[in-house]
């Protein structure tokens, strides 16, 4: 087994710039990196779907010991302070030697995390659940660093579990270069997160497991194209957990677990999806990547759900519909029905059911909001809006939406 060197030994070596327990050298030019939540796309883990995720990656029981972990976009440590949990009691069952369990700590457990105050608030959770297990005063190996500039740990991780940062092309600014180097990085509106899955797959060692929660998006977005090259290309897609339409972060995305295993090329892969009373998953069915693999992208399905799909997508049926742009009206009772008129309302297929129905629709034909008076001569669509204000939720953001009884015509 490939033995990691720690941090200290490394800046023997060669001089980096790293954040080692306490001392914290690159915080200050860091918080100034660190701009906004936006830039940095920071949202949090919570602690059910890091412990689901390391049992899907299988970090626990005694097989963890002197391996190598990483979380290389760690925050304030969601991932790490269960891993170190883990690790302190999976030792402690054999074991009662507290120097040793510190050095291992040291050795085998590791982060990067680009904001310096996020990777102080990370040393000190750790510290605490070490404390816990009476081990003080560990030299964590927490980096303060740029993911992107960091090459020292590839090849050597047996583990690389995280939630990696959301950040869209738009907002990545100065790193835009950096990103652009990576080769998963090169086709359409990249977001940071596909970066981390090449910079994971460059830390893994060769039998090594890597799981991410991430936006589905890559499953078949153009961003996601060369990713998914290299899924097919080394069969290393072993599981995934889809979690639909359960949000666990405030962001409003779909999310995914995707689990990857090196040293052998696999046929299928295990398909969950999420069950959102149990807060655990559910399993599905094992998907032969055949079934998986729709044209260029990737979908998760039931076998027969997967059968139609490939059949209607490479068939050469001329298309029913085409469809140029999806929209939410976030209150569908409100403005979808079937009215008895016409004036003010598009067609509309449902998604969610198939069926066509009618759309309120107070925007031209570019997309632009109708002036109230506009709207006004579609009499019987702007009563029935105007009937139904109550039920438009208090919560619901009126800017982005047509308010006819707002004072501002559009909003
Ligand atoms: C989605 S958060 C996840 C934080 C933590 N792992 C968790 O699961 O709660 C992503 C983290 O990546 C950090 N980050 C963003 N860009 C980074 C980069 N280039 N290198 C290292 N960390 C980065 C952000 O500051 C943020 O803390």
């Amino acid at each position: 087994m490939i033995r990691f060197p720690t941090t200290a030994e490394l800046d023997k070596v060669r001089p980096r710039s790293v954040f080692v327990g306490d001392k914290l050298p690159n915080a200050l030019k860091n918080l100034r990196m660190a701009k906004s939540e936006k830039k940095l796309g920071r949202v949090y883990t919570p602690k059910f779907i890091v412990d689901l995720m390391l049992d899907f990656g299988g970090y626990r029981y005694d097989t963890i010991l002197r391996k190598n972990v990483i979380d290389n976009s760690c925050g304030d440590g969601a991932f790490l302070v269960e891993i170190v949990r883990r690790y302190c009691n999976e030792f402690l069952i054999t074991s009662d030697d507290l120097i040793q369990l510190k050095t291992e700590l040291q050795t085998f457990i590791h982060g990067i995390e680009i904001d310096g105050k996020e990777c102080f608030h990370c040393v000190q959770n750790l510290n605490k659940i070490a404390e816990e297990f009476g081990v003080y005063n560990v030299a964590w190996d927490v980096l303060n660093a740029d993911t992107l500039t960091v090459d020292a740990y590839n090849g050597n991780m047996d583990y690389v579990f995280g939630n990696p940062p959301y950040v869209r092309v738009h907002n990545l600014e100065e790193s835009y270069e950096g990103v652009k180097k990576y080769s998963f990085a090169k086709e359409g509106m990249t977001d940071l997160f596909i970066v981390f899955f090449e910079i994971g797959f460059r830390m893994l060692n060769s039998t090594g497991l890597m799981c991410l929660i991430t936006p589905s998006s890559w499953l078949s977005s153009i961003a996601g194209n060369n990713l998914r090259e290299y899924i097919f290309l080394n069969r290393n897609l072993s599981g995934v957990i889809d979690l639909g339409h359960f949000q666990p972060f405030d962001a409003m995305t779909y999310t995914l677990i995707s689990r990857f295993k090196n040293g052998q090329r696999l046929d299928r892969i295990e398909y969950y999806n999420f069950d959102e009373k149990t807060l655990d998953k559910n399993f599905q069915e094992n998907l032969p990547f055949d079934f998986i693999k729709i044209g260029n992208g990737i979908f998760l399905s039931k076998r027969e759900n997967l059968e139609l799909l490939r059949k209607i997508k490479v068939s050469n049926l001329p298309s029913y519909v085409s469809v140029k742009n999806g929209f939410a009206t976030l209150a569908d009772k409100v403005f979808i029905g079937d009215f008895e008129f016409l004036e003010g309302t598009i067609p509309i297929l449902k998604a969610s059911t198939g069926m066509w129905s009618r759309c309120i629709y107070p925007y031209d034909k570019n997309g632009n909001p109708l002036p109230r008076e506009e709207f006004e001569k579609s009499k019987e669509a702007f009563s029935h809006l105007l009937s139904m204000k109550n039920r438009l939720p208090k919560s619901r953001d009126n800017r982005n939406y047509y308010c006819p009884l707002n004072n501002k015509s559009v909003l």
